[in-house]
């Protein structure tokens, strides 16, 4: 059969898979290339599934924007957490995972040709659902401690530009944003009539008494503000795929036309247990962050040892840290060596964008603290022979 071009063609092709395929290949490989936590979700979670094998009509399709007692707890968590409050021009949805919660808000925000503006480090599956909906990302750099650029993000706004997306902590870099930056992003999204989409997948995941501020808590931003949220690194939940969105109430049913083509609706099983979930609470969350915490420290600790040949911003949130490499060497050939040599995988850095010179994403959530001590002395040891070969 002939084949056709499409949409597809110009969007990248997720990097983990690849990844994945070369550890499996060098079996003993450490990873610190994926983003998700060591722990599993509460046992409520599970007491959720229970509750919902009660009853036999909950096999049947259900609501597009969720089940009801969901979206109840899930409206006291974002008034008491993120100080967010849902009045009437605002609404929450439900999605399958936050990735869902940000194509949804694309594909309601715009059409073809339209501009969305990505901080640089992005976070790679922005850019693919950016392409995918065919409109155009607009990289904004960030400074040289990956902290927002506000010049440089005004001088990037156009009669197409749709939306400003902020992450907060952010992947790939870990670096949590500054009240005063995210408030100064949605005033200009304010100002300039189009949206300001913030993704808070990690909004748990702080350090150093540093705090989570949500741009959808500042007042009267309901009609430009689109916070998007994730059970899955807060719960463990990576695999059950629930997410949520809160919107101005006037995307509501742009929203829910999209839901129900894709999904019909987010996997009732999974939104019990979200419920179940939700019900224990952030208490359960930080009892585990505080482990990833220690590991956070046994790294940071480890890869002081590469200052002389790595550029390290300490972050202080989601479990990232992003390293600029001081070689000509390409990113991903160092990852190969890195994953055939020395048994430890990261994620390069052009798959968050950076076209120029070497970086590497390390991802500590999945690990314990023996893991990690072995698997980031694997990363110093790979980096300064294979960097400074002696
Ligand atoms: C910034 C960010 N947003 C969204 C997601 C995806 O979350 P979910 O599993 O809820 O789709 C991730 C996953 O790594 C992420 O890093």
């Amino acid at each position: 059969m002939t084949t056709f071009s499409s949409r597809m063609d110009k969007v990248q092709s997720p990097i983990i898979p690849v990844v994945g395929q070369l550890i499996r290949e060098n079996p003993g490989t450490i990873s610190l290339g994926q983003g998700i936590v060591y722990y599993s979700p509460p046992q409520t979670a599970i007491e959720g599934i229970k509750q919902f094998l009660t009853n036999s009509d909950n096999n049947q399709y259900k609501s597009v924007q969720g089940i009801d007692p969901l979206l109840t707890i899930i409206k006291k968590k974002v008034q008491e957490e993120n100080e967010i409050q849902v009045v009437p021009h605002r609404s929450i949805v439900v999605t399958a995972g936050s990735n869902m919660a940000f194509m949804n808000a694309i594909l309601a925000i715009t059409k073809a040709g339209d501009e969305i503006i990505l901080n640089v480090p992005y976070y790679f599956n922005h850019e693919m659902a950016i392409t995918m909906a065919n409109c155009q990302p607009i990289l904004v750099e960030t400074d040289n401690n990956y902290r927002l650029s506000i010049n440089k993000i005004k001088a990037a706004i156009t009669p197409k530009t749709r939306a400003i997306v902020t992450i907060s902590p952010n992947n790939p870099t870990g670096v949590v944003y500054s009240e005063s930056s995210l408030r100064e992003v949605n005033k200009l999204c304010q100002d300039r009539g189009i949206y300001h989409i913030s993704d808070e997948a990690y909004e748990y995941f702080t350090y150093d008494e540093i705090k989570h501020f949500s741009p959808g808590s500042i007042a009267d931003n309901d009609y430009h503000t689109i916070s998007l949220y994730s059970l899955s690194k807060a719960y463990g939940f990576a695999s059950w795929r629930i997410g949520y969105m809160i919107i101005p109430h006037h995307l509501l049913d742009a929203v829910k036309k999209i839901q129900d083509t894709i999904l019909i609706c987010p996997p009732v099983i999974s939104q019990y247990a979200a419920l179940g979930a939700l019900n224990r609470g952030r208490s359960y969350c930080q009892e585990h962050i505080k482990d990833i915490n220690n590991v956070r420290e046994i790294v940071l600790r480890n890869i002081q040892d590469l200052e002389d040949i790595c550029t390290i911003i300490p972050a202080q949130g989601a479990f990232y840290f992003f390293l600029k490499v001081k070689t000509n060497m390409k990113d991903f050939e160092l990852v190969k060596k890195l994953i055939e040599n020395y048994q430890i995988a990261v994620l390069p850095g052009k798959t968050f964008g950076m076209e120029k010179g070497c970086y590497l994403r390390i991802a500590y959530g999945a690990l314990k603290q023996e893991t990690a001590t072995i698997g980031i002395q694997r990363l110093t040891k790979g980096l300064k022979q294979l960097i400074n070969p002696t």
